[in-house]
């Protein structure tokens, strides 16, 4: 192996730190920063999800409220709920965890969330921000993953950066936040002929596509920080990312690993989007 390894249990830990750090001297002011997490039907992954996140605000000293309700809940039922957590002032930040079930218009659940507690980044004011390069809360994964590679200490500017998927979630988040990082970007996705091709120019490579193998040894640049953003599992059950580490960590110089790299990071910049919406209310 000559790649070192991106720990995100590591740089969580440190952030998570610093979060309940500012989160207790909020609280002494008053303001116990707090998120409401709501849950419709009965996927057991999402429960999972939900769960660690509750768990996550409790061990930094977040207020989390979580809501759980029956998937047969209608959808004006939870644009209802949403409009009483709006009005909520013990509640900083909201986040339905998807998918949600199929009568439920997922992207009407996300506008009704105040622009102003939107801490998963989904909104199109959030994603619109992004794009201007305003501020606003940038969607978890990808300011992970952006935290991740600057822990290298690689300075982004003028490298060529090459994202691996288009998605609304990661990958087009992550294409902007790297050129708001003053990198050159290059988005791949499945319809992009020759990846290899431009993977191996790559100085910094971002894997979303949820595709095991995605990124083998042979199409990466010698020296090349990459993050591995999949969640797959292999022929064995075993939880893999969509790069092939056993083959990519000889020739990086910088990868994270699956589980242990990308994943705690999601949930970590979560705390840190609501513990900034509630430091902005606290002024
Ligand atoms: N489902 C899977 N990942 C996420 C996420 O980051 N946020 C929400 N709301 N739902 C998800």
């Amino acid at each position: 192996m000559t790649a070192q390894l991106i720990s995100g249990t590591a740089l969580s830990q440190q952030i998570r730190a610093e979060v309940a750090t500012r989160a207790a001297a909020l609280t002494a002011r008053g303001v116990k920063p707090g998120l409401a997490v709501i849950l419709v039907g009965e996927d057991p992954a999402s429960a999972v999800y939900v769960r660690n996140k509750v768990k996550a605000c409790a061990e930094s000293g977040l207020h989390s409220v979580m809501e759980k309700y029956d998937a047969s809940l209608s959808e004006a039922d939870l644009l209802a709920r949403i409009e009483a957590l709006n009005a909520d002032p013990a509640i900083h930040g909201i986040l339905v965890q998807m998918p949600l079930p199929r009568h439920i218009n997922p992207q009407r659940v996300i506008e009704t969330i105040a622009d102003e507690k939107d801490v998963d980044g989904f909104s199109i004011h959030s994603a619109g921000s992004l794009a201007s390069g305003l501020p606003g809360f940038r969607a978890c994964t990808p300011y992970g993953c952006m935290k991740l590679i600057e822990s290298t200490g690689v300075d982004i500017r003028g490298k060529h950066a090459v994202v691996i998927g288009r998605s609304n979630t990661v990958g087009k988040p992550m294409a902007l936040l790297l050129l708001q990082a003053n990198a050159t970007v290059t988005v791949c996705h499945s319809a992009t002929p020759d990846l290899a091709l431009h993977t191996r120019q790559a100085d910094i490579v971002v894997a979303a596509v949820g595709r095991r193998n995605t990124l083998t040894a042979d199409m990466v640049k010698p020296g090349a920080v990459v993050i591995d953003v999949g969640m797959n599992r292999n022929d064995e059950g075993k939880l893999c990312g969509d790069v092939d580490f056993g083959g990519v960590k000889d020739v990086a110089g910088f990868i994270t690993p699956v589980p242990g790299g990308v994943g705690p990071m999601t949930i970590t910049m979560l705390l840190v989007n609501t513990l900034e919406s509630a430091e902005r209310v606290a002024g």
